[in-house]
């Protein structure tokens, strides 16, 4: 049976099986109250992208809200894989959903509760993606989160808006603005690049998420003796930078040539935007995992 034709095999409470038949009780408190912890990890030819740093940081998202991380890496690994393998995923993305599990309807449970683990495969396209080669137009939209935006919380009404917008907007990402400051993408992590060839980003704080493809784009950088400054940066800045790019597990490295209706970055890639998405790709294929 070819991939597209095999049914779909997803990963509920330590249990494989069909997506018709995964389900997960109402009384869940991700359901319910959004209180739950996500991954998003890319898969190139098989092979897990930077999975280790993911699951490190699941680790601690779970830790912040008081969730009992219920494997250790090489567990998560060992599960991600079969998913892989009976998926026959070659490329896209592997989801992990972990909730503080089920319980009746009340603020507050008991802190014993097993966590409930929800993990499926997504097949899609992301290593020749005509976006990268293009760019894409993105808008603003002010940040309307909560303050602890450095847990990866699966409360993601505030981005679900703004990719709605971008939607409407006929762009592909929303970057969210807060005291005239940038803060990130509604799912990645902004940079722009100055005419001084400065990579700037914000520094990780509790206002956005530490994103780990900014982390690896970062350490490419500085192999390559590229400038990083880590900085808060304003929208008017980002229109008149040299070059203005995203990061994401799923988008890598991504090109921006309109923000807001405007042209930036001379409405074209810039060449070191397509340098690191070429060096990020050269890293993770050179990776063991
Ligand atoms: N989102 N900032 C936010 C708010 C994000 O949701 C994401 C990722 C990032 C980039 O982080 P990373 O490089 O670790 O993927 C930054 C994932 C991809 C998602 O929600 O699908």
């Amino acid at each position: 049976m070819s991939a597209s034709t095999a049914p779909r095999i997803v990963y509920v409470n330590g249990r494989f099986c069909p997506i018709e038949e995964a389900t997960v009780p109402i009384m869940d408190r991700g359901f319910l109250f959004g209180d739950g912890i996500y991954e998003v990890t890319a898969v190139l030819d098989g092979k897990f992208v930077d999975n280790e740093p993911h699951l490190t940081r699941l680790d601690r998202s779970l830790g912040a809200i008081g969730i009992r991380n219920p494997h250790t890496i090489a567990e998560w690994v060992a599960i991600q894989c079969e998913l892989v393998r009976r998926n026959a995923l070659a490329e896209g993305s592997i989801y992990i959903e972990v909730t503080r599990g089920v319980y009746e309807r009340e603020f507050t449970c008991p802190p014993d509760i097993a966590p409930s683990v929800v993990m499926f495969t997504q097949t899609r396209k992301l290593r020749e993606n005509p976006a990268a080669d293009t760019g894409v137009p993105i808008i603003t939209v002010p940040d309307l989160r909560w303050a602890r935006r450095d847990i990866k919380s699966v409360a993601l009404l505030a981005q679900v808006l703004a990719k709605q917008a971008a939607k409407a907007a006929g762009v592909a990402e929303a970057w969210m603005v807060e005291d005239g400051f940038v803060t990130e993408g509604a799912s990645s992590t902004a940079f722009i690049i100055t005419g001084k060839r400065e990579i700037v980003t914000r520094p990780l704080s509790n206002a956005v998420l530490p994103g780990i493809t900014r982390q690896t784009v970062m350490k490419l950088a500085a192999e390559h003796g590229l400038t990083l400054v880590e900085r808060l940066f304003t929208v008017e800045e980002a229109k008149a930078a040299e070059e203005v790019f995203f990061t994401s597990a799923t988008t890598f490295v991504m090109p921006v040539v309109a923000i807001d209706g405007e042209i930036v970055g001379g409405g074209q890639p810039g060449p070191l935007a397509r340098e690191l998405r070429r060096l990020y790709f050269e890293a993770a294929d050179s990776a063991s995992e």
